[in-house]
C-alpha cells in the first residue's frame, strides 16, 4: 500500500492498527468499510472530549465560515484574545493561579523545551533533574531528560545537563522517597551541579502509567523549594482533565513554577501547547523563543469553546472521577481483590 512504499518506516501506531481509518465520532473511530472501533488510545491524551465533539466543531465552523484568521504568528487576534480571557477566568482565576500564558510552539515537546530553556535562563543553571521512566518529547533538550533508552539513542549525540531520580515506587516502598536525592543535594562531595530545576509528571503517560502519590509529590514540591529547584510539571499529558481536575497536581495541592500543557488544551486534536510560569519568571526578551506556528487561532476557538463548555463547573470533573470509581471497582473485581 501507499503507506508501506511511500511513507517512511518510522511510522509507528499505524502498525498496531493495521486498517485505514476514515471518520471518528465521540470515543468511536470508523474504518473505510465503515467498523466502528472504541478509541482507547483517544490521540495519546488529545482528545479529551471525544472525536469531533459537536460543541467544538460548531465553533470551529463558525469560525472557518466567518474567515476567521488561521495563521496568525503570534500577533492579536480576537481569537487569542477570547482564549486568553477564558482560560484566565475557567482555569487560573478560580484556583488563585497567578501565571503568565506562553505560547510556543504547538507541540507538547515545544513547551518542554521552552520550559526548561526559561528555567536555565532564569537561575543561571544549566543541570535539570528528571525521573526513571520520564517522557518529555522528542526533541534534543526533552529527549535529555527523557528515560527511554531507544528514543534516547535516536538523537545521535549525547544528551546533556540531565539527571535521573527514581520516580515513586521504583524502589521497594522501603527507602525513603527522595532520600538518595537530598543526600546529592547537601554533600559538595555528590558530583550533582545544583539543578536548575525538576521536572516531573504526577502521572507518568509514556513511561508505563505510573502513578505519583500525593505525598510523594508534595515531598518534592517542599524539597525543590528547600534547595531553590524550579519545579516543573510536564502536564501535556495529564493535564486537559485527564485525571480529573483540570490541572493534574491540582489534587497534591502543589503549585508548580512551570506548567507545560498540550495535547488536550485545544479539545479538538488541533495542535496547541502553553507554557505556564510564575510571573516572575518571565524574565523572556521579545522573540527570545519564537516558532511560525504559535498563533494556531483555530485551535484557540477549539479551546476557548472546551472551556467554556466543561470548565466553568464541575460536571466534567465528577463525571470522570466517578467513571474512574467504576473501572477501579471493576478492575478490582477482575482481580479478585475486594480493595
Ligand atoms: C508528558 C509528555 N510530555 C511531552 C510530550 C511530547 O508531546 P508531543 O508529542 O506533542 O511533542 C508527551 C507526548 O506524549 C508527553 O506525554
Amino acid at each position: 500500500s501507499v503507506f508501506e512504499t511511500v511513507e517512511s518506516e518510522v511510522r509507528s501506531y499505524c502498525r498496531a492498527w493495521p486498517v485505514v481509518f476514515e471518520r471518528a465520532s465521540g470515543s468511536r473511530l470508523y474504518d473505510e468499510q465503515g467498523r466502528p472501533y472504541l478509541d482507547f488510545f483517544a490521540g495519546a491524551g488529545s482528545l479529551n472530549y471525544g472525536h469531533n465533539n459537536p460543541v467544538l466543531k460548531r465553533a470551529l465552523l463558525d469560525y472557518l465560515a466567518d474567515d476567521g484568521v488561521t495563521h496568525g504568528l503570534d500577533m492579536s487576534t480576537t481569537a487569542k484574545r477570547d482564549f486568553l480571557e477564558a482560560f484566565r477566568s475557567a482555569v487560573l482565576e478560580p484556583r488563585a493561579l497567578p501565571y503568565k500564558v506562553m505560547f510556543p510552539g504547538p507541540t507538547g515537546t515545544n513547551a518542554v523545551e521552552a520550559a526548561l530553556k526559561l528555567a536555565r535562563k532564569v537561575t543561571g543553571r544549566e543541570t535539570v533533574v528528571s525521573f526513571t521512566n520520564a517522557f518529555h518529547g522528542m526533541s534534543l533538550g526533552s529527549l535529555a531528560v527523557t528515560g527511554n533508552s531507544a528514543k534516547r539513542a535516536g538523537a545521535g549525540v549525547t544528551l546533556p545537563n540531565a539527571t535521573r531520580m527514581p520516580f515513586d515506587h521504583y524502589f521497594d516502598g522501603q527507602v525513603p522517597d527522595f532520600l538518595w536525592f537530598e543526600r546529592l543535594l547537601q554533600d559538595p562531595g555528590s558530583g550533582l551541579d545544583h539543578p536548575a530545576a525538576v521536572i516531573v509528571e504526577t502521572v507518568q503517560g509514556e513511561g508505563g502509567i505510573n502513578v505519583a502519590r500525593a505525598e510523594w509529590l508534595r515531598a518534592l514540591a517542599d524539597l525543590c523549594r528547600r534547595h531553590d529547584m524550579l519545579l516543573i510539571v510536564d502536564d501535556v499529558q495529564m493535564g486537559c482533565g485527564r485525571t480529573g481536575d483540570f490541572f493534574s497536581f491540582e489534587e497534591a495541592g502543589i503549585t508548580p513554577d512551570i506548567v507545560t500543557l498540550s495535547k488536550s488544551i485545544s479539545g479538538y486534536g488541533l495542535p496547541m501547547a502553553l507554557c505556564l510560569f510564575r510571573p516572575e519568571l518571565d524574565l523572556w526578551e521579545p522573540g527570545e523563543h519564537n516558532g511560525t506556528f504559535r498563533g494556531n487561532n483555530p485551535a484557540f476557538v477549539t479551546a476557548t469553546a472546551a472551556l467554556d463548555a466543561y470548565w466553568r463547573d464541575d460536571a466534567l470533573r465528577e463525571r470522570t472521577l466517578g467513571r474512574a470509581g467504576r473501572v477501579e471497582r471493576a478492575l478490582l473485581d477482575l482481580c479478585g481483590d475486594d480493595g
